[in-house]
């Protein structure tokens, strides 16, 4: 069983150790692990290529560790348990023994499909079992898995495809979040016009909606699953072998496939699972991320089932069909473990406390946020009612590329303070730098979050292009991982995320890049050029506040707004469709969006200054809006 820290005191014993000596800390927590081969040497590393290698020479299969070692002891025990959009439904419990039959009979269908290990496998689905048997079954064979968020347009879904030349895609007929409705096959459909390297579509009948299907191309799941043997012998991986990759967005062009690989991979997600939660056997664990975002993947697929825990998959939102609809997923599955997100929290706060009436919620023992700062007022607010005062927040801080938790308390043993992810966890040393890149020493400070150490989880590259990974993450400050993060670090030491400090904005804990947005807004037939930038939000975090520049004169501004709002629906999905808009008149047209976004965050901040006369560069109205504090 992996090693679970107990006490504020043994926590700093092992964080000084794995600071002194990291190699002979993950050495001793990888020993917990089944492995086909042993490494011979624990980590190697320089950050300027960089290149970062852990347990090389080791063999391995992450899912010989999710499911087979766990077959003597677990068979019966339930490993997913499955909530449906609708209540009304029946949920679904899958034991560690079917999950572990359906995961061996879909690597099945994977290679009798041609795919071979190395190649890349998107999927596309709904929050059902199916996304994580795919994704399982991937891993067990040596394919590596692309998960594209279900509310992705088709164009999101091409270019993804086509960025690292996947050879399948899996996905649904389609599903309901809520009240509305996602007809997956058509969407991939639309983005199989644009790809080339797809050769099989595996659909899987989750609704009975009506698809189309291509002779050749399209197969269904079901039909597959019947041909093939229940049995199938685990692909052993190199340690540096690839295990996913994952898309996101950054500051500057298409979002970047973060690339992770296999046994740094595993140990991090496992240890970090079992200490931050301060899991228990027995436990059932709640975590309401999407399986398209890296929360999904590390604490709701390998996180848990590396621990051998029951995790609960959740289709629907929050507020359907009321506000109660998370207290009454953890009175009917008597949840321990609850992790979710700000912006989750304060959509349902706007509710009251009456929509807790009558829901049992003394089972959980844990809470957790993560995906954005959580502001004061919600942190009390889910301690107070969803804790009943009594559950500590762990509040999680840590990225795509981390591939898991870095800086978090652990529950229950490292002494809280709201709205702070608190301290580092084993193996993870922190520095914050000034714009030069000097250290900031000493406490009650402020400045820009960098890393020193590689840890297990780290990503190994971008896929395809990894200068991109060196020039992203370890130019800004040679030597060190940039997180393009601000951070502040308090009179005692404890660590409190500011949010971005790079051209990203985070929407509901999701990462928008201002340049992918620009970009997609610029390609709206009325418009010239575009620049956004975040403001406050409310619920989101942050919002997204568009100015547009048009050629010719608008009538109806409303019509262009909606308009514009669609067409970013179309590009990229509806979680990044602008919450503000507005058309700025006599910015110079040749200026670049990078140029624009500077001028109106100056002028947001009060400094008209050498920006020319605001008066004929930016309607007056839009200074006016700037300057009461619509931007930031
Ligand atoms: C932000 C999500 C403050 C941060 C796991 C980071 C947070 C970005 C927290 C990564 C937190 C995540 N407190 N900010 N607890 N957790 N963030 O890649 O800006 O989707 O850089 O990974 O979310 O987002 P990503």
């Amino acid at each position: 069983m992996l090693p679970q820290i107990k006490t504020f005191d043994e926590y700093k014993e092992r964080y000084n150790l794995s600071i002194e000596q990291p190699r002979v800390f993950w050495a001793g927590i990888a020993e917990h692990f089944q492995w086909t081969k042993k490494w011979d040497t624990v980590l190697d590393w320089n950050f300027a290529e960089p290149k970062i290698t852990w347990y090389q020479g080791a063999q391995l299969n992450i899912t010989e560790n999710c499911l087979d070692r766990h077959i003597a002891t677990r068979e019966n025990q339930t490993a997913i348990i499955w909530e449906p959009n609708d209540p009304k439904e029946q949920s679904r419990s899958i034991t560690y023994g079917q999950l572990f039959i359906s995961v061996k009979i879909f690597a099945n269908v994977l290679v009798a499909n041609g795919v071979k290990k190395g190649d890349r496998v998107c999927i596309y689905l709904p929050m059902i079992p199916e996304a994580a048997i795919a994704m399982l079954a991937c891993a067990r064979i040596g394919a590596v898995h692309s998960v594209i968020f279900a509310g992705f347009s088709a164009q999101s879904i091409s270019d993804r495809v086509n960025d690292s030349k996947c050879k399948m895609i899996i996905t649904a007929d389609g599903f309901y979040r809520g009240e509305k409705k996602f007809d997956l096959k058509r969407i991939v459909d639309d983005a199989l016009k644009s790809t080339s390297s797809i050769e099989k579509c595996i659909v899987f009948n989750h609704r009975n909606f009506p698809v189309n299907m291509e002779a050749g191309r399209d197969i269904w799941w079901h039909d597959e699953a019947a041909k093939v043997s229940v049995e199938h012998i685990a692909q052993a991986m190199d340690a540096e072998d690839p295990l996913f990759i994952l898309y996101t967005s950054g500051s500057t062009g298409k979002p970047k496939g973060v690339l992770h690989t296999t046994a740094g991979y595993m140990v991090y997600a496992a240890y970090t699972f079992k200490n931050v939660f301060q899991y228990r056997e027995q436990d059932i664990f709640c975590c309401t991320a999407d399986i398209g975002w890296v929360t999904g993947h590390t604490y709701i697929v390998y996180g848990p089932l590396l621990n051998g825990a029951t995790t609960i998959m959740f289709e629907g939102v929050p507020t359907y069909p009321d506000a109660g609809r998370f207290w009454d997923l953890i009175d009917k599955h008597k949840v321990n473990i609850f992790y979710t997100a700000p912006t989750a929290i304060r959509s349902l706060q706007a509710y009251g406390e009456e929509v807790f009436t009558g829901k049992d919620l003394s089972s959980l023992r844990v809470l957790g946020s993560v995906g954005e700062p959580i502001n004061e007022e919600a942190w009390h607010w889910y301690h107070n009612n969803v804790g009943k005062g009594k559950c500590p927040i762990v509040d999680t801080w840590w990225q795509t590329e981390t591939g898991g938790i870095l800086i978090s308390p652990l529950a229950g043993i490292t002494p809280l303070k709201p709205a702070f992810a608190t301290l580092p966890l084993p193996g993870v040393e922190l520095l914050l730098v000034d714009e030069k890149g000097n250290e900031i020493m000493g406490n009650g400070v402020e400045g820009n979050l960098c890393i020193k150490h590689p840890w297990p989880g780290m990503a190994r590259s971008v896929y395809g292009d990894h200068e991109r990974f060196r020039t992203t993450y370890f130019s800004a400050y040679p030597g060190l991982y940039f997180t393009g993060d601000g951070c502040k670090r308090d009179e005692d030491g404890y660590y409190r995320i500011t949010g971005r400090v790079d051209d990203v904005i985070n929407v509901s804990g999701h990462r928008i890049g201002t340049g992918e947005l620009e970009d997609a807004i610029n390609m709206h037939g009325e418009v010239i050029e575009s620049a956004v930038v975040a403001y406050p939000h409310d619920l989101k975090g942050q919002g997204i506040y568009a100015y547009v520049i048009c050629d010719k004169h608008i009538d109806n501004k409303e019509i262009l707004y909606k308009d514009i709002r669609d067409h970013v629906t179309k590009v990229i999905g509806a979680f990044a469709r602008p919450d503000k808009i507005q058309i700025v008149k006599g910015l110079p047209r040749t200026r670049s969006g990078k140029i624009m976004r500077r001028i109106l965050r100056k002028i947001a901040e009060g400094d008209t200054s050498n920006i020319g006369d605001t008066s004929t560069l930016v309607d007056p109205a839009v200074v006016e809006d700037i300057k009461a504090g619509a931007i930031k």
